[in-house]
C-alpha cells in the first residue's frame, strides 16, 4: 500500500450555473459513500461557499479553487487572493495549469508567486505541468517537465514547502482531447518526475509526493491508469462535470 496521498480531483474548468453546480455537489455528496481516497472539488469560484457549507461533515471530501492571485490583495480587478480563498473553506488550489499558461500566458516565475501565496495562506497547491504534443513527438517530454519543475518550483522552495504540494502531469496532448497517455506512459511519465523529486528533495519526499495523472480520466480508463505503481490518483476535467462518471472514478481504485 503507498503511504502516500490519494487523490481525485474534479477541475470543472469554466462550467456550471449557480444551480447546476449546486445540484451536482449534492448529487457528488449523496453518491460518494465512504472513500480511502480524497476526494476534491474545485469549482469556478461562485461555487465554493455553498459547496463548503453542503460538504461541511463530509469526510474524505476537500474543496480546490482553479488559481488565484499572486498578491495578497489591492486593486487587481477580477482576481481572488489565496487567503480570500481559505476564508471560503478552501484547502487546495490548483496553479499551473496549461490553459492558464496557453490563455493567459502564466510564466514560471508568475506561477512560483502563485506558489508562495499558496502556501503562505495554508493552501494545498496542485501544480500541474506537462508537455504539449510536439515536445511528445520529438521525444523532449523529460526535459519539458523537468524545466517546468525546476524554474517554476525546485529552484524556490524548501523540501518542507514542496511536502505541501500535489503534483499533477497532464500532457497537454491528452487534456479534452479524448486521446488519453496510455498507463505505460503515464507510468514512465511519473517515475521520471518522482525521480526529480528524489533528486531534489531526497527518497523519503519523493516517496511521499502524490503525482495525479490529468487529461481525458473516464470511469473507462481511471482503474488501469491508477493501478501503475507512481500514478496516485487524477486530476479530472470533463468527467467531473457528471457526478455518475466522477464518484466511478473515485472508486477506480478499489
Ligand atoms: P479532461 O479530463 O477534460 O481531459 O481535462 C483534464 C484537465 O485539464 C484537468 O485539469
Amino acid at each position: 500500500m503507498k503511504k502516500r496521498l490519494r487523490i481525485v480531483a474534479g477541475n470543472w474548468k469554466m462550467n456550471k450555473t449557480y444551480e447546476a453546480g449546486r445540484d451536482l455537489v449534492m448529487a457528488v455528496r449523496d453518491s460518494l459513500g465512504p472513500s480511502e481516497v480524497v476526494v476534491i472539488m474545485c469549482p469556478p469560484y461562485i461555487h465554493l461557499k455553498p459547496a463548503s457549507i453542503s460538504l461541511k461533515d463530509v469526510l474524505n471530501v476537500k474543496l480546490g479553487a482553479q488559481n488565484c492571485h499572486q498578491n495578497e490583495g489591492g486593486a487587481y480587478t477580477g482576481e481572488i487572493s489565496a487567503s480570500m480563498l481559505k476564508s471560503v473553506g478552501c484547502e487546495y488550489v490548483i496553479l499551473g495549469h496549461s490553459e492558464r499558461r496557453e490563455y493567459f500566458k502564466e510564466s514560471h516565475q508568475l506561477l512560483t508567486e502563485k506558489v508562495k501565496a499558496a502556501l503562505e495562506n495554508d493552501l494545498r497547491p496542485i501544480f500541474c505541468f506537462g508537455e504539449k504534443l510536439d515536445s511528445r513527438e520529438a521525444k523532449k517530454q523529460n526535459e519539458v517537465v523537468k524545466k517546468q519543475l525546476k524554474e517554476s518550483i525546485f529552484d524556490h522552495f524548501s523540501k518542507e514547502e514542496f511536502a505541501n504540494m500535489v503534483l499533477a502531469y497532464e500532457p497537454v496532448w491528452a487534456i479534452g482531447t479524448g486521446k488519453t497517455a496510455s498507463p505505460k506512459q503515464a507510468q514512465e511519465m511519473h517515475k521520471f518526475i518522482r525521480s526529480l523529486v528524489a533528486k531534489k528533495y531526497g527518497a523519503e519526499t519523493a516517496d511521499l509526493t502524490t503525482i495525479l495523472y490529468g487529461g481525458s480520466v473516464k470511469p473507462a480508463n481511471a482503474k488501469e491508469l491508477f493501478g501503475q505503481p507512481d500514478v496516485d490518483g487524477g486530476l479530472i476535467g470533463g468527467a467531473s462535470l457528471k457526478a455518475a462518471d466522477f464518484v466511478a472514478i473515485t472508486k477506480a481504485y478499489f
